[in-house]
Order: C-alpha cells, then sequence, then structure tokens
C-alpha cells in the first residue's frame, strides 16, 4: 500500500475522493495524512469526519516561504508518505522543495494542459469559446501548471454556462480522475523520467484521457 499525503488549501472535495477510493477493499494507496496551509480549511472536518490524520501548517505563521516550506517538508516526511498529492492546494511552491520531492508529487489542474495553466480557469475557457474544458493531473515540476499531465478528462462547454456551471462538471471529473492517477502511481504503471512520463514504461507523448478509457462512464 502506498502511503500518500494529501495537502489542501480549501474544501477538500478532491482530497475526500482520494480518501473514499482509498478505503476501498482494493485500493492500492492510504491516505497517510492531510495536511493544510490553513486552520480554515474545510477540507479537514472532511478528513477527520473520514477517519483520516489531518494536520495544519500554518502559513501565517511563519516570516517566509522557505521557512513555511521547511515546516511542510517536515510534517511530510513525518507522515511517512512516499506520494504528495496536492489537491486545491493555493500556494506556488520553490524550485527547491518541488527538488525535493521531484517524481513523487503530483497536483490537479482544472483545465486541459497545457492549455489554461494558472487561475480562473472556467472563466477563461468560457471568454476564449473553448467548446471543450477539463482537468488534468500532472507532475509538478518548478514551472508552475507546467509539469508533464498524464491523465485528463475533458467535458463538454455547453450553451448558457457560467463558470459555476462549468466547474461543477469539470469537478465530478476531477473526482474520477485523482484516485486513479493515484492507482497508477501505487502499481508503479505511471512514473517521472527527466521530463517525461512514462505509462506502462512507454513515454506518454499526449496525456491518457479518462473518457476514453471509460466509455460508459456519465459526462
Ligand atoms: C479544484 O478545482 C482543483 O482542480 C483546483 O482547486 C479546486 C479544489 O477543490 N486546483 P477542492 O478543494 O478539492 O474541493
Amino acid at each position: 500500500m502506498l502511503p500518500v499525503a494529501v495537502v489542501i488549501s480549501g474544501r477538500g472535495s478532491n482530497m475526500e475522493a482520494i480518501a473514499r477510493a482509498a478505503q476501498l477493499g482494493d485500493s492500492r494507496y492510504r491516505v497517510v495524512r492531510v495536511i493544510a496551509d490553513r486552520p480554515e480549511a474545510g477540507g479537514l472536518a472532511r478528513a477527520a469526519t473520514l477517519g483520516v490524520p489531518t494536520a495544519v501548517v500554518p502559513v501565517k505563521s511563519f516570516t517566509d516561504r522557505a521557512a513555511f516550506e521547511e515546516a511542510l517538508h517536515a510534517e511530510i516526511a513525518a507522515s511517512g508518505a512516499e506520494l504528495v498529492a496536492l489537491a486545491g492546494f493555493m500556494r506556488i511552491l520553490s524550485p527547491r522543495f518541488v527538488a525535493r520531492l521531484e517524481g513523487r508529487l503530483l497536483n490537479i489542474h482544472p483545465s486541459l494542459l497545457p492549455k489554461l495553466r494558472g487561475i480562473h480557469t472556467h472563466e477563461r475557457a468560457l471568454a476564449a469559446g473553448e467548446t471543450e474544458h477539463g482537468a488534468s493531473i500532472h507532475f509538478v515540476t518548478p514551472e508552475l501548471d507546467g509539469g508533464p499531465a498524464f491523465l485528463q478528462a475533458s467535458v463538454p462547454v455547453l450553451p448558457g454556462d457560467d463558470a459555476e456551471r462549468l466547474a461543477e462538471r469539470v469537478l465530478a471529473q476531477e473526482h474520477r480522475l485523482y484516485p486513479l492517477a493515484l492507482r497508477w502511481f501505487a502499481e508503479g504503471r505511471v512514473r517521472l523520467d527527466g521530463d517525461t512520463v512514462r505509462l506502462d514504461g512507454r513515454p506518454l507523448a499526449q496525456p491518457a484521457r479518462l473518457a476514453e478509457l471509460e466509455p460508459d462512464a456519465a459526462r
């Protein structure tokens, strides 16, 4: 069983999807700790309800980013996690922090990367007139939202969508994506090799698309 730490800043719905999947009999990973950067993060209560140990590394109590990151790294190390899943974690991590976890740090981003890095992706997808939007799981590298993505799910942009409705549709896919990505990692199917992701040993030219893997799944 791969020990996983989930790092959050907010409501933690992705964390919950990850933790619930981990509690199913066939899971290949377990969540050893949920770590938040603020005590108000709603996900902390959700994690506690699920019986998952929680910790807070309150960013506000540190004078600089280096000190915060040192404490966050120590918390991760103490948890025994071998993989770290950022799930709605709203801080930019330094290259030094990222390098220490190279190949063991994942993030979920609400767009079909490399499209729409950064924030407000749903508003920007609508403004750009996209007909397709979605979410991606990627390895974290020092470049913001720039690390290689290996698993995506798409949703259609529908007439009359606003950012909230679109975000909801994407979020439902996010909740399917992250548990599967963690399973793949736990099974040793997915690995970062330099700048490339290998899936089942082969370099992945394009991220795998969940809809294509599970064609019956509801959109
Ligand atoms: C998700 O949309 C995620 O993709 C983005 O922030 C949101 C977090 O939601 N990075 P939650 O905290 O997992 O509910």
